[in-house]
């Protein structure tokens, strides 16, 4: 039995997440699922954002499917999706980049770099310590190679020209690649962003640092459709959750126009984790067809909504089943 725990959290995450709970289920009658609240509707309220209950009710799924929370700029207020990456030890953040002739893997380190949490203020000036680890890199790395040979190449994106500290991400990425025989290039970040967007052919699985995968999957998201395209994973030894890349967007929530795709093909992850590799190719098939045949949400040009959208997905894997 595969036990979901459900995070809709704040925004469009309680839009889009029931959609593809609702295709998970369809495709899988026996997960059981089970709603978590987490995020800043819950913090306004009892001034609590996610504690330790809650963490222990994520740690007990087998799988979190997760949609997106909003971080308001208030200092009171800790990002609850770093802490639940955090403290599930979710440590390889997996951004599929994928549609058209585009198929990129983003490999994102996610529990240290700039987000190590180590950070303070003085009057006048503010710090916030890069912490790279061998072992935090030794794990990416080694997760990204798996990846990499069972695909073509890798590349490691950093600034090691500047920062000490990716002096020795590099060095360990390169050496893992080397003990896996995957064929590995590093590549400055920044040079390496517009070269994914003008040859994204001339790349496979990318692994980089926290803040740098942050930002270049965001970039690379310009090459398959936007933000309401690309789905993830955080995957640790003992948890793992799946959610869209986007964010809450409180500006277009409540109004059914939201994408659900990266949410669904977060979903297809999941499946894939759990060793359905058949469904979750049910479900990335179903959304590409429907795609195709021009039901799409305003985003990509259409006038779906999000429910409608979702609708016409479900109707699509029930007639694969068929
Ligand atoms: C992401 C987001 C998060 C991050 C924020 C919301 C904490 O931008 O998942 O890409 O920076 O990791
Ligand atoms: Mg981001």
């Amino acid at each position: 039995m595969v036990k979901v725990a459900v995070v809709e959290g704040d925004g469009i995450g309680h839009e889009v997440v029931p959609v593809a709970r609702d295709i998970l289920a369809a495709v899988r009658p026996d997960f059981e699922f089970f709603d978590v609240e987490v995020g800043y509707g819950l913090w306004e309220r009892t001034g609590f954002a996610c504690g330790e209950e809650t963490m222990a009710e994520l740690r007990s799924a087998d799988a979190i499917l997760f949609g997106a929370i909003t971080t308001p700029p208030d200092p009171d207020y800790r990002s609850v999706l770093l802490k639940i990456r955090h403290d599930l030890d979710l440590y390889a953040n997996v951004r599929p980049i994928q549609g058209g002739d585009v198929d990129i893997v983003i490999v994102r380190e996610n529990t240290e770099g700039l987000y190590s949490g180590i950070e303070w203020r003085e009057p006048d000036r503010a710090c916030t310590v890069r912490v790279v680890t061998r072992r935090g890199s030794e794990r990416v790395a080694r997760y990204a190679c798996t990846l990499a040979k069972s695909r073509r190449h890798l590349t490691v994106g950093n600034k090691a020209n500047v920062l000490k500290s990716d002096c020795l991400f590099v060095e360990v990425c390169m050496a893992e690649a080397a003990r896996a025989n995957v064929p590995c290039t590093a590549r400055y970040i920044d040079a390496l962003c517009l070269d994914v967007l003008m040859h994204p052919d001339r790349y496979d699985v990318i692994v980089t640092t926290n803040i740098f995968g942050d930002i270049l999957s965001d970039a690379a998201a310009y090459l398959v459709g936007g933000l309401g395209m690309l789905p993830s994973a955080n995957i640790g030894e003992r948890h793992a959750l799946f959610e869209p890349v986007h964010g809450s967007a409180p500006d277009i929530a409540g109004q059914n126009i939201a994408n659900p795709i990266a949410a669904i093909r977060s979903a297809a992850m999941l499946l894939r984790h759990v060793g359905d590799p058949a469904s979750a190719a049910a479900v990335e098939g179903a959304v590409r067809r429907v795609v195709d045949v021009g039901v799409r949400t305003p985003d990509l040009g259409g006038t779906a909504g999000t429910r409608e959208f979702g609708a016409a997905v479900l109707r699509e894997v029930g007639r694969g089943k068929a």
